[in-house]
């Protein structure tokens, strides 16, 4: 059916001993609706290195923000939750109360989607810089609190930031104050940094220096990031792998300028097609269809009605995520470049013909 000719796969790296800063392990997330629950997440697994920069993408309702939020044990009430989710090697679920306040005020912190729902109306930007600082180290002085969250207002390029200390959050703009939630996360100075969609509402120039921050503090301080966006770009320019999602389940997983420029999924390659083109800035093309709703999942793949490469099998059996490069750890859950690759190399758009 090919025209490709398929490279072997590889013998097994040596078992290298990266240490792992998060680890979601066949993570199961069900949410309660009014009579019965809602599965959200099916068999989420991916690791997150110790100082790497990790993005989650996939079109809206594929499961980013309830991955990253299992991760902090800040799902709503009612969730139920299965799997294992290990940070620096610790059981999160296990964590007694204290301990997961310890966890969640110093070694991880996380930047949600909405800003107003992590800031409190009435207390002043600085007054909750202060006290975030506080409560990931609590022998820091007022002062020390205070000097830290000026220069972190600084560093995520909000000018005055003496000024904004005694802003209220209504005073500021929805960008203003989603670099206040990024400065709020890092005068904690965390180990774990999860963002999600920590640009979107931010302009093209204060999203490049945030990213620019971002970047300097994983490089430089070994900050582990994961961050969850629509942005190819922001992608491209600040991950060190790519975890794909869609319906959710994790569908292709690898470090991100191979999935980018070979991607072994049809859904990844169809994502990849959506950037925008530079010298135009219009997007080449957009995916057909729609995602299918979580309560009624198909049997088979879930991406299968909207995949160019779609055979029948696709429709009957559901693809497990399969390693298919043992060197850079690249995962794909697509059964026809699993069987016409024999599990090995090729990308999505050499290896299949469309049916
Ligand atoms: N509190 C909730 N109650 C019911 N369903 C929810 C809840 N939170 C999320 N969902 C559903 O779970 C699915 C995954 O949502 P999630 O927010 O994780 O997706 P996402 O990938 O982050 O999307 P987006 O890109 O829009 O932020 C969606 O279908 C969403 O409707
Ligand atoms: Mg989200």
């Amino acid at each position: 059916m090919s025209p490709v000719a398929f490279a072997p796969v590889g013998p097994a790296a040596p078992a290298e001993t990266v240490p792992v800063a998060l680890s979601l392990q066949d993570l199961e997330v069900y949410l309660p609706r009014a009579d019965d629950e809602l599965q959200i997440l099916h068999g989420v697994s991916f690791e997150v290195p110790k100082g790497s920069v990790v993005a989650l993408a996939g079109e809206s309702g594929s499961g980013k923000s309830t991955a990253a939020l299992s991760a902090m044990r800040l799902l709503p009430w009612g969730a139920r939750v299965t799997g294992r989710i290990l940070a620096d090697g610790r059981d999160v679920a296990a964590m007694s109360r204290d301990e997961l306040r310890r966890f969640r005020a110093g070694h991880a912190r996380i930047v949600l989607q909405d800003p107003w729902s992590s800031l409190h109306p009435m207390h002043s930007i600085g007054g909750q810089l202060v006290e975030s600082a506080r409560s990931a180290d609590p022998w820091l002085s007022k002062q020390q609190a205070r000097e830290l969250s000026v220069e972190m207002l600084r560093r995520v390029g909000l000018p005055d930031p003496e000024t904004r200390m005694t802003a209220y959050p209504h005073e500021m703009s929805g960008g203003q104050l989603q670099r206040v939630l990024i400065a709020m996360a890092l005068v904690a100075r965390p180990q774990l940094l999860l963002c999600d969609e920590p640009t979107t509402a931010l302009d093209v120039s204060t999203q490049a220096q945030i990213l620019e921050l971002l970047l300097e503090l994983n490089r430089e301080m070994g900050l582990t990031i994961v961050i969850a966006t629509h942005d190819l770009d922001v992608i491209a320019g600040i991950a060190d792998r790519l975890v794909v999602m869609y319906a959710g389940r994790v569908v292709e997983e690898g470090p991100t300028a191979e999935v980018m420029a070979a991607p072994r999924h049809p859904y990844t390659w169809a994502l990849m097609q959506t950037a925008p083109k530079h010298n135009t800035g219009t997007r080449m093309r957009t995916i057909d269809g729609r995602p299918p709703a979580l309560d009624a999942l198909p049997p088979g793949c879930a991406f299968a009605d909207r995949c160019e490469f779609t055979v029948d099998v696709c429709r009957t059996s559901r693809p497990e995520l399969v390693l298919i490069d043992t060197h850079t750890v690249h995962r794909t859950a697509c059964t026809r470049v699993q069987s016409e690759t024999g599990g090995a190399t090729a990308a999505i758009d050499a290896p299949l013909e469309a049916s």
